[in-house]
């Protein structure tokens, strides 16, 4: 089975998911995950927010049309990676997703998304996806930046795309680490 199919059989296993809370809490729908199946670069978020949560995609929001500029600036597309989320679902007021909600979708479907797409590279958005990858607290602002190798694969934290529409002098810092890890995955 190639990769789309692999993807979309995982995608139909878990549609109507409700192993962990935030399927009761108000979601309109499971938010997959989006783009190229073949990428070798791959962006891990948060959590679907409001705009997410309705158009079924990730990162389609503000914070979203901030990430896709970068990208852009880079010459690359959005379509032309695999952009998904620790958490598939909208927690409720946009809370962070809890340790548990995390943990299920972490071990039911992001480690498998990762196993079929193979990366060479991960970029893990924010603190709340760099935590849940390495399994133990994390400080973003000291901690981006640096490649960390993990038993899912090579990954690059950085800051999120929201916390950067509040810091904008920080917009640089995200700037270059996903040129960096673009480089990377060309390498
Ligand atoms: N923030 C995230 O972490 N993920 C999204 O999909 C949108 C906003």
């Amino acid at each position: 089975m190639n990769k789309i199919n692999e993807l979309e059989k995982l995608k139909q296993m878990y549609i109507n998911c409700t192993s962990c809370p935030l399927a009761k809490l108000g979601r309109t729908q499971v938010v997959f995950g989006c783009g190229n199946p073949n990428a070798k670069l791959m962006l891990i978020g948060e959590a679907p927010g409001k705009n997410e949560d309705i158009q079924g995609e990730p990162f389609v929001g503000r914070a979203g049309k901030l990430l896709a500029q970068i990208l852009e600036s880079c010459g690359i597309n959005r379509k032309d990676i695999y952009i998904t989320n620790i958490a598939k679902c909208r927690p409720p007021h946009n809370r962070t997703p809890l340790p548990e909600e995390s943990k299920a979708c972490k071990t039911l479907i992001l480690e498998k998304q990762i196993e079929i797409i193979q990366p060479k590279i991960i970029c893990t958005l924010g603190s709340c996806a760099t935590q849940a990858i390495l399994g133990r607290p994390v400080q973003i602002t000291k901690e981006r930046g640096q490649t960390i190798k993990t038993n899912l694969g090579l990954i690059l934290p950085t800051l999120h795309p929201a916390y950067i529409l509040r810091n904008k002098t920080k917009y640089k810092l995200l700037a270059e680490d996903i040129e960096s890890a673009i480089k990377f995955s060309k390498s």
